[in-house]
Order: structure tokens, then sequence, then C-alpha cells
């Protein structure tokens, strides 16, 4: 058996993306090894998103060039965002890629790899869209554990002026809702008890008549699932129909990430993001008043082009205003494509530095007043595994509203919902007994 190491950085789309090509792999004979050292194939599948995950990867790509000095018959493949991006420099600069493929062509991977080991081909640059491409009828290599990324669409098409995302990964489609659902029906088989459906905007994914609401539902009656979550919304797109489906179905999470972006209507329209505050707060106000216990989380930029000190502070009293559960904030970085690119930078990097520590000091704040109120509070967690920080004895589950509970017990609980009464809370985690 040949054997194949992945490593995957960006997104959950990409943790999914090397799923399925693992599944592709599984089915030409490839298992899956941990050490990249006892590979026959090591796959690095990359994100562009910001620089900063791009030079990461240039970095680990000369690590594996020493490897390869080593095991000649070592083939290095990139894949991904940064596959399509960088083609020619990747292998340019690294010439001992063997080759490079883009998240829209993972079902050539076997016919290349077959030309590629029989020293067919050297150096081959396969990063082409392909609009229908949706990999539908196809069952990823699923990572072991009781929650499992179900990818229902494809792409983006909202061109969002800082975002790389359209120019990589190419027009927006959607799965179809007969193949999405035989990979869970498959998944509850297999005794996954968590779905998390997986798209750049699932607001708008549509299958003849079924809209993203439907979609959810149905995915949540199928038997043997217990949760289902989604990634990402957008705020222009969020419908009142899916906040009543979340809102009724008891299977579908209390959580939505609905990524904000800034709090400034000026930014925000530079941003091309097509909503502005007061629609985002009244989205906010209408969610909360409808999902009980809401657990609501978001993504903030900062450092935008133009974003002035009082521009910034709108975003500060945003994140005033709503109490998010919690934030991923990210320092603004220029992408060569995007349309933002083309604006000039008014901030320098320490003023970026600055305005990320002011703000995640105060989601810190925040995080730890809102997880405070539930100490004393019944939470359903369902069970994950040891904890990160594995102390002996020490496990982890998340609630509904995606918080994090470590629990003590002599051993994993064999029932995986759990009732668990809050009793501390350090940091973004909570501490809970088993009742
Ligand atoms: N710079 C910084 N952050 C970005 N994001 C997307 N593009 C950029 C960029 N050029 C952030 C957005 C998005 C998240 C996935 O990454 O906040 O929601
Ligand atoms: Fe990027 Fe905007 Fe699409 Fe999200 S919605 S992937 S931020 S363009």
């Amino acid at each position: 058996m040949k054997k194949v190491y992945f490593e995957t950085y960006g997104c959950q789309m990409n943790k999914y993306d090397s799923e399925l090509v693992a599944g592709i792999l599984e089915l030409e004979g490839y298992e899956q090894t941990a050490k990249a050292d006892e590979a026959d194939l090591v796959l690095i599948n990359t994100c562009s998103v910001r620089e900063n995950a791009e030079t990461r990867v240039f970095g680990r790509l000369g690590a594996l060039g020493s490897l390869k000095k080593q095991h000649k018959e070592l083939v290095i493949g990139v894949l991904g965002c940064m596959a399509v991006r960088l083609k020619n420099e990747i292998i340019k600069k690294k010439p001992f890629v063997d080759f490079v493929m883009g998240p829209d062509n993972y079902r050539s991977l076997p016919d290349l790899l077959s030309r590629i080991n029989n020293n067919v081909e050297e150096h081959v640059e396969l990063a082409e869209f392909d609009s229908y491409e949706t990999y539908g009828e196809l069952f990823p290599a699923h990572s072991i554990g009781v929650n499992a990324w179900v990818a229902i669409m494809r792409g983006c098409n909202n061109f969002c002026s800082y975002c790389i995302v359209p120019y990589v990964r190419g027009r927006e489609r959607s799965r179809s809702v007969k193949d999405i659902l035989n990979e869970v029906k498959k998944l509850a088989k297999q005794n996954y008890l968590e779905i998390t459906l997986l798209g750049q905007n699932v607001n708008s994914y549509k299958d003849e008549n079924c809209d993203f609401a439907d979609l959810i539902k149905m995915v949540a009656d199928v038997p043997g699932i217990e949760r289902v979550r989604f990634a990402t919304s957008h705020p222009k797109d969020l419908s009142q129909k899916l906040i009543d489906v979340i809102a009724e179905h008891p299977k579908i999470c209390n959580h939505v990430h609905l990524p904000v972006q800034s709090g400034s209507d000026k930014i925000l329209k530079l941003m091309n993001r097509n909503y502005n505050r007061s629609h985002y707060l009244k989205l906010v106000e209408s969610a909360r008043e409808r999902i009980p216990n809401l657990g609501l989380s978001t993504d903030i930029i900062v450092g935008f082009s133009g974003e002035t000190e009082e521009n910034f502070l709108e975003t500060v009293d945003l994140i005033e205003q709503i109490e998010f559960d919690g934030s991923f904030i990210f320092k603004y970085s220029p992408r060569e494509g995007t349309a933002a690119y083309r604006m000039k930078e008014t901030l320098t990097e320490k003023e970026k530095v600055n305005r990320i520590q002011i703000l995640n000091k105060i989601q810190s704040r925040i995080t730890l007043k809102r997880n405070q109120k539930i100490v004393g509070k019944l939470e359903k967690i369902l069970v994950e595994g040891p904890s990160k920080k594995a102390k002996p004895n020490q496990y982890m589950g998340r609630t509904e509203s995606n918080k994090i509970v470590v629990f003590t017990s002599e051993k994993l609980p064999e029932q995986k919902i759990l009732a668990v009464k809050i009793v501390d809370v350090q940091g973004h985690t909570l501490f809970g007994e088993i009742v």
C-alpha cells in the first residue's frame, strides 16, 4: 500500500477538501500516514486568504525539499487556493514540487499521479476552473470523531473587495440535495452524530426549489443525526425563514457565525459587503429574539485601506453593543487581483497590530462576561473526546451554542450527549460537572 501524508492550511472547506482527496486516493489503494517521512506522497492543501498563510506554506515547502533529497521517490503536490494563485511561482521557486492542483481538479489526481510515477510527466500545473464541479457523489474519508463536515456548495459570487476566494475557488455552485443527503445518511450509519454544512455563503444555496432552510431541515431529519451546524452566513442573505428553522428544529444548533467585518458603513461600502451597520444590528436583534440562547460569532478585519481612527471606533462600538460570544479578528492583508488591492493602504503594520490587540482584549472581556452568565446553568453537550490540554480524566464537549466545556470523568462516557452543570469558567473555556 502506498502512503499519503496531508498537511492542511486555512478554512474548514479546505479541511473538507483534504478529506475529499483522501477519499479519492483510498480508492486508488493509498492509506494515510501522520508522518511525512513515511510517505510516498505528500500533499499540502493551501490557503491564500492572507499573505501569512502563503508565507507559512513556502517555509514548510523548504523543509519538504530536504525530505525529498533523502527520499528521491517522494512525490510532493501542492493543492488548494495557492495552486491557482501562484502555480508558476511555486514550481519556479520550489522545483522539487512535482505538481500543483487547484480545487476544481481533484478528480484528475489518480491519473496525474500515475503519469508522474511513470515518468511520463513532471512539474505539472493543473489549476483550471470547472464551474459545474461539486464532487457531488464522492464520499470523503472523513476524519474520525463525532462531527463530520459536508460541503453543500463551492466557490463564491460575492466579490467582497478584499477577498481572493472568488478568484481562486471560482463561481458559486450548489451540490444537489440528493448527493448531500446520501453523504449524510452514510455518515449517520457510520455513527457520526453532528454534521456541519459548509459553503462560503450557505444562504445562497439553491437546488431547484430547495433553499438552504429547506436543506438544513432535511439534513437534521436524517435518523441518527443529533446535531446540525453550518458555516458561513453572509449578513445580506440570512433569511427569516432560516432563523425560524433554527429556532424550531431541535437538532439544528442555536449557533450562527455571521461575519460582520467592520462596524463602519464607510468601510462596509468600500468592502462591497452590500449591507450596512443598521441592517446587521437589526438582523442580530431579530435572531436573538427568535432563537433562545443563540451563540453568535463573527469575523472582523482591522486596518482595511481607508479605516480611520473614527471608523475603527465604530467597530469597537459595534462589538460592545452586540457582545458576540466570540470573534475571529484579522489584520487586513492586501491580495493582488482583488478590487481592494488597488486602494492605497493607509495603515502601517504597527497600527494594524495595535488595533487587533485592542479588539482582542475587548472581545476576551465580553466572552468571559457572557460565559460567566452560564455558570450555574445546565447545558447539553456533545462529547468530542479528551480535552485538548489533556489532563488525565479530562474530556471535552461542545454546547449547542458552540462553547467548549471541559469535564472530569473516569473514562470517556459512552453516552455522547450529556447534561452538565456549568460550574466554572476560565478564559474561553467552561468547566462542567456531569449531572
Ligand atoms: N485580509 C484579512 N482578512 C481577510 N479575510 C478574507 N480576506 C481577507 C484579507 N484579505 C477574512 C474575513 C473572512 C475570513 C474567512 O477571513 O474576515 O470572513
Ligand atoms: Fe470572500 Fe466575501 Fe465570498 Fe466570504 S463572501 S468568501 S469574504 S468574497
